[in-house]
């Protein structure tokens, strides 16, 4: 089963709700002649948790510091709220969607980085329960949450979990959505291709600061690992007119 393609939600888009609601559309529409993968991130909704816990949130390299306090609330946010809303959303508009986290069916195991805390970084990805999903028919939305060896959850950085199960699928296509038109450059304007030869240097610079970080990373990692078409695109404009950034070679 190949001809996969990844496309990661960015929590960031689940503070605008049309931007939201356009997506869930055109993915309805899509996902009829293409198997897709849907993979997403929440920060809104976990720092909104968090504040209505009175935790503060901590981000280190656009990486969130996660103490056992932040991870029940990661949980909940992703794998509880965020999750369920995409998947009855998707279901609303006729599609089988079904949604887990990537702790189910042990689909993320991750060694612990150790200096964030509960934070994952993926070691064995195991497919088989999204390819049971997708051979049944069904369309897999899959939160951020993975597990430790010992099977406790780890929050995993989104664009890091997609990218993973891009590499594993062998998908030709990954698209991060998200709430900026891709790659901005000094002056805000998009950078319309980066080189993977020119992504340290742009962090160097300070030119990719914040979130922006581990999604670039990200890229960067799937073009290598041979992922066709690596994009980081508006998510206002959608996914059938991708206004952003390509990564290449
Ligand atoms: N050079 C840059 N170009 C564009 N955005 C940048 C740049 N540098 C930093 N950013 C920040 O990166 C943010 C996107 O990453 P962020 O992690 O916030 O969103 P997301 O990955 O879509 O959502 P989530 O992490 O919740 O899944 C932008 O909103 C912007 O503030
Ligand atoms: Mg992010």
């Amino acid at each position: 089963m190949r001809a996969v393609s990844v496309i990661k939600f960015g929590g960031s888009l689940t503070k605008n709700k049309d931007a939201q609601k356009k997506f869930i559309k055109e993915l309805a529409e899509i996902s009829k002649n293409n198997k897709i993968i849907l993979v997403h991130g929440g920060g809104p909704e976990i720092n909104n948790l968090l504040s209505r816990l009175n935790i503060e949130s901590k981000f280190v390299n656009g990486l969130r510091y996660t103490d056992e306090q932040t991870l029940e609330a990661v949980e909940m946010a992703l794998s509880g709220k965020v999750n369920k809303m995409l998947m009855a959303e998707l279901i609303n508009c006729g599609v089988r969607a079904v949604g887990i986290s990537a702790r189910d069916g042990a689909i993320a195991v991750c060694d612990v980085k150790q200096e964030l805390g509960f934070v994952g970084e993926p070691t064995k990805i195991d497919i088989s329960l999204i390819e049971t999903l997708i051979n049944g028919g069904f369309f897999p939305v899959i939160s951020s949450v993975g597990m430790a060896k010992d099977t406790h959850a780890l929050n995993i950085n989104a664009d890091t979990l997609a990218t993973n199960i891009a590499i594993a699928f062998k998908a030709d296509k990954l698209i991060f959505l998200t709430d900026v038109a891709g790659v901005l450059d000094k002056d805000k304007k998009t950078i319309r291709e980066i080189k993977v030869s020119e992504v340290d240097e742009l962090i160097k610079n300070e030119v990719i600061t914040g979130g922006m970080i581990p999604k670039i990373n990200s890229c960067k990692k799937a073009v290598e690992e041979g992922v066709q078409e690596v994009l980081i695109v508006d998510g206002v404009s959608g996914i059938k007119n991708l206004n952003g950034t390509v990564i290449k070679n």
